[in-house]
């Protein structure tokens, strides 16, 4: 039995069967309708979630599959002072597959000790978030048609953003990347990102404040939203909360084939009219979040013997 914490768990050669996976579930949806019937997966979310949450169960719908689980932590015995070894313990005896989420960075992995059944992390404090990564690579793997020789602009909280750090992680495994980090100094990538990966793998990176002037350079711009939750005082976010705003102005000198994106949700970092140039793929990288977590639970469960 396998877990997913960190898309370091997987190989290169799984990421990409993954991905392999997905582009066929796109292809005959049909096909897979059936898969998991039968099979439940439990969504355990300790932390708000729109699009991980439900896209999770759209996708075990879509597989033939079952739900059940929390939105709200407040709605389980975890307000009783339940410990999350306890409840993975118990919703291991209900459900096949587990997703879960919860504002303390490393609680999935406390959660795989107990688990008698797979455990995805869907999203650890400012950690990690590896299904959006996935769901990021399957974007830019069908915008692009390669997960290599690229340049990759990251813009907004890189501090506090997981899936930033996830999408660092993932992207380093893949040859001539180039990075941008475009953020403010306090909120710039961890260094621990910048020494055991960028440093570690050779990577080559820049470091900016300035959007307009690396703008020209990009083959994918990643926003993301100032993490509110994660400032230790409100005077703080204030600060950095319009940092970068990307506008249809900032785009004239952008790649034609520029593709935009976001791991949503967005606040005010994206205008709303960006919405209708074709280069924005924010939309359908949360749709592709469905059909990459499809493959990832069909891959979990056989690799567990659930299927
Ligand atoms: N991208 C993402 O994780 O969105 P949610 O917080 O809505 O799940």
């Amino acid at each position: 039995m396998r877990h997913l914490l960190d898309t370091t768990d997987l190989t290169v050669e799984e990421i990409d069967e993954l991905i392999a996976l997905a582009m066929d579930i796109i292809a005959d949806k049909q096909k897979y309708a059936h898969i998991c019937d039968g099979k439940k997966l439990a969504t355990l979310f300790f932390e708000p979630s729109t699009r991980t949450r439900l896209s999770f169960e759209a996708a075990m719908m879509e597989l033939g599959g079952n739900v059940l689980g929390f939105s709200d932590a407040s709605c389980s015995s975890a307000s009783k002072g339940e410990t999350v070894g306890d409840t993975i313990k118990i919703v291991s005896c209900y459900a096949d597959i587990i997703a879960m989420r919860h504002p303390i960075e490393g609680a999935p992995r406390v959660a795989t000790y107990k688990s008698d059944v797979p455990v995805i992390n869907a999203g650890d404090g400012g950690h990690s978030h590896p299904t959006q990564t996935m769901a990021d690579l399957l974007t830019i793997f069908r915008e692009k048609g390669r997960l290599k020789d690229l340049t990759i602009g990251l813009c907004g909280d890189l501090k506090f953003g997981r899936t930033v750090h996830s999408l660092i992680k993932a992207m380093c495994r893949y040859s001539n990347i180039k990075f941008v980090l475009i953020a403010p100094k306090e909120l710039s990538v961890p260094d621990y990102i910048k020494t055991d990966y960028l440093e570690e793998k050779g990577m080559e990176y820049i470091e900016t404040e300035n959007m307009e002037e690396v703008m020209p350079q990009l083959d994918v711009l990643y926003m993301t939203r100032i993490q509110r939750e994660r400032f230790f005082s409100e005077d703080e976010y204030l600060k950095h909360k319009d940092a970068f705003i990307l506008d249809t102005d900032k785009l004239k000198t952008a790649k034609a084939d520029l593709t935009i994106m976001h791991p949503l949700p967005r606040v005010n970092e994206i205008t709303t009219d960006v919405d209708d140039d074709s280069r924005a793929k924010y939309f359908e990288q949360a749709l592709n979040g469905k059909y990459i977590r499809m493959a990832l639970i069909i891959t979990l469960l056989k690799w567990g013997g659930a299927l």
